[in-house]
């Protein structure tokens, strides 16, 4: 693995490993020293051209706990807003030494042109990508499942025999896009339940099953895992989108569909969230809620992705 573009591109023996790896940098965390030397003498540059905490922050704090030096740029206060080309942006880090550039982009693609290229010899991670794919936030969903559900043991397996429902909006997620490839691969079923305007054209092509009565499949189907995405405001065109109270009513996760999920059932959001719209506050801080376990697991996670494409072990993988 030379570099982390997509979640299609890992098969389940790579898709484990990344996951059991992660494991040991968790069990890292909870040692009173929390850094490892691995990636001491590599430079690590995020680049978020997209607003961005949780990815940004853990990305940075898992290279810091490998002991790589961090740079942290942001397009916001940078020459990208004085109308400096990608390229530019990425030969002016090549110039510094980066060896592993975390991307985060508007524009779907961005972190392949980026790896394609010839303007950096780094190892790119995709942060996020427009609505494509954001591979790093389903492999942290996909570890934070496997430990809630196996708990004790977890390691060195899949998620076979798992049912996901995710739910809300599917036509703008990366989220969704990357679970979807992720969670087949190790063997979960997944279902997406949205309103039909925010169902992208072609998801009928796509290995998972599609609803539009949020009831009726959690219902039928009593998952192991309910995730919610965010209603992406920011990428909306009012065409898309049901009034907010409708939206809420038939598709949010509201205190009474919390009530009626099996009681060992897990809520998932990858944040940020829009409490009392895709989500209640009740449901969102409720004991069967993952939310900070997400963002905690997100570390170790980009500490194994970072320890597989930057220590010289990323051939293990290939
Ligand atoms: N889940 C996620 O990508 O959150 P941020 O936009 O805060 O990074």
């Amino acid at each position: 693995m030379r570099h982390l573009l997509s979640t299609k591109d890992l098969g389940r023996a790579e898709a484990i490993q990344i996951l059991d790896i992660a494991e040991d940098m968790a069990d890292v965390q909870n040692r009173e020293v929390k850094k490892l030397p691995t990636l001491r003498g590599k430079t690590v540059v995020n680049l978020f051209f997209e607003d961005s905490t949780r990815t940004r922050i853990s990305f940075e704090a898992a290279a810091k706990r490998l002991s790589a030096d961090v740079i942290n740029f942001s397009a916001k206060g940078s020459s990208v807003s004085k109308g400096e080309s990608l390229k530019d942006t990425a030969q002016t880090l090549a110039a510094m030494g980066a060896d592993g550039v975390v991307i985060r982009h508007s524009a779907s693609g961005a972190p392949q042109v980026l790896a394609q290229s010839d303007w950096i010899d780094a190892g790119v991670v995709n942060a996020g990508d427009g609505t494509h794919e954001h591979p790093t936030q389903a492999l942290l969903d996909a570890f934070t499942m496997r430990r809630r559900l196996f708990p004790g043991d977890s390691r060195g397996r899949g998620l076979d025999g798992v049912s996901v429902v995710i739910v809300g909006d599917i036509l703008h997620s990366r989220v969704a896009r990357s679970n979807l490839w992720l969670l087949g691969t190790l063997g979960a079923t997944v279902t997406f339940v949205a309103p039909a305007t925010l169902v992208p054209v072609g998801a009928d092509t796509w290995p998972v099953d599609l609803s539009f009565d949020l009831d009726a499949t959690l219902a039928l189907m009593q998952p192991d895992v309910v995730m919610m995405l965010r209603i992406q405001s920011e990428r909306m065109n009012a065409a898309y989108f049901p009034s907010a109270r409708e939206y809420g009513r038939q598709w949010g996760l509201d205190d009474e569909r919390l009530a009626r999920l099996r009681p060992d059932s897990i809520v998932m959001h990858p944040g940020p969230m829009n409490r009392g719209l895709e989500i209640s506050a009740g449901a969102a801080d409720s004991a069967q809620s993952t939310v900070l376990e997400q963002v905690a697991n997100g570390v170790s996670i980009r500490m194994a992705v970072l320890y597989l494409l930057l220590s010289g072990e990323r051939e293990a993988l290939s």
